[in-house]
């Protein structure tokens, strides 16, 4: 049950919970603007990966299924804890379902109080892109213009417009072993300033390219890029590998560069790196952004960013979600944890509510 409130009602309130639609988070994005949204995300990721001790970690938990997997992402920091539920399964397009769909929540750490919950579909596939783009400037060549894009799904637009719109990227190579992924992709990128070429095979998409973003579907061990394909200068942005038993990179690619994750102890279960022995040297984004690890040290250099997708990403968009929404009156309230006259009396809700009143009253009268 929800109601249409305005920005004046986005004060907190104790026991009110704000939500946010997947139609008012379209509505809002559409408003805002895709690369805009993005910029932003970009902006708030870069300030809580900046304050990456603040938070109480851990990797995902994940439930697994032949054709797919369900997982839990909490993270905290000393005032809010945020968790995103998501799913993985490839085989869903087959049935008409998304591959990857989410939603998420922001709880008050000091009292539990569940005080956001939201989308995160479409939030998702804007923080991953600004994710991206946020590690890509400081591993990617400054001068790089072209980035091949193999996997058209959904992702997939969000990573184009993120890299052209952020990042400088102008020339697209689109490659898909669904034609019909690459068509759609192709023609909701054609209304933006961006040459874009629909390529016939993944060597065909690398021509040129500086930057590659592997972004594929397919709960297997795939070798979406092979260490022959990657050349020196280019940077490797890995998004699809991203569950035990679903690699997208061959291992010689992580052996030719310098490969950097989000938080490590996941990485290692179930990105790109599962492949490789426990000791392969990896390094930790924050640390780059913090200045205490270098990013790319020469042109030549190849960058490999594993992508997993961490909760503190949730975090960061979660929040900056709810800002925007609020600002923009579109949070909705939903009816989420009982109000009760008497804490302690829960089973005052199953009363009707002439005898929980005279409950309360009963309780008032004792304790005066
Ligand atoms: N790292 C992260 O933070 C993050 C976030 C969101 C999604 N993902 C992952 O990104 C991937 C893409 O997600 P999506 O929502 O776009 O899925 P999607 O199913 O909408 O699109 C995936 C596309 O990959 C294509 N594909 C599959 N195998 C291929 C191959 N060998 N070569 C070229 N194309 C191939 C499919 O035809 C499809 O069009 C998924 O694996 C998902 O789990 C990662």
């Amino acid at each position: 049950m929800t109601r249409k409130h305005t920005a004046r009602d986005a004060a907190p309130h104790h026991l009110e919970t704000f939500f946010l639609s997947p139609t008012r988070a379209a509505e809002l994005v559409r408003r805002t603007g895709v690369v805009e949204t993005m910029r932003g995300m970009a902006q708030a990721l870069e300030e809580d990966f900046g304050r990456w001790q603040d938070f109480e970690k851990s990797a995902r938990t994940a439930n697994h299924s032949p054709h797919g997997v369900i997982e839990l992402m909490p993270v905290s920091d000393d005032r809010e804890f945020a968790f995103k539920y998501v799913n993985g399964h490839p085989i869903n397009t087959r049935s008409g379902l998304p591959t990857v769909m989410a939603f998420g929540a922001l709880a008050s750490v000091d009292t539990g109080m569940p005080e956001f919950i939201s989308e995160l579909t479409l939030t998702t596939a804007l923080r991953t892109a600004a994710t991206s783009v946020m590690i890509a400037r400081r591993l990617a060549r400054p001068d790089s213009r072209t980035m091949a894009l193999i996997g058209n799904g959904a992702q997939s637009e969000f990573q184009a417009l993120a890299f052209h719109g952020l990042l400088g990227i102008r020339q697209l190579r689109l490659y898909d072993v669904d034609p019909a992924a690459t068509r759609k992709l192709a023609a909701n990128l054609a209304p933006h300033a961006l040459e874009v070429v629909c390529c016939g095979s993944t060597d065909e998409a690398l021509r040129g390219a500086d930057i590659v973003t592997t972004v594929t579907a397919d709960k297997a061990y795939a070798t979406i890029l092979g260490g022959h394909q990657v050349v020196p200068g280019m940077h490797v942005n890995a998004v699809g590998g991203d569950c035990p038993g679903k690699t997208e990179l061959a291992a010689e690619v992580l052996r030719k560069g310098r490969v950097f994750v989000e938080y490590e102890p996941q990485t290692r279960i179930e990105g790109d790196l599962q492949q490789m022995p426990a000791d392969f040297e990896v390094t930790e984004f924050w640390r780059v952004l913090r200045g205490e690890a270098p990013g790319r040290t020469s042109a030549a250099q190849i960058t490999v960013f594993d992508s997993v997708g961490f909760a503190l990403e949730d975090y960061s968009a979660l929040r900056y979600m709810r800002a925007l929404a609020g600002a923009a009156g579109v949070l909705e309230r939903l009816e989420l944890i009982p109000e009760l006259a008497d804490p302690k009396n829960l089973y005052a809700l199953l009363q009707p509510p002439a005898a929980a009143e005279s409950a309360v009253a009963a309780r008032t009268a004792v304790a005066a």
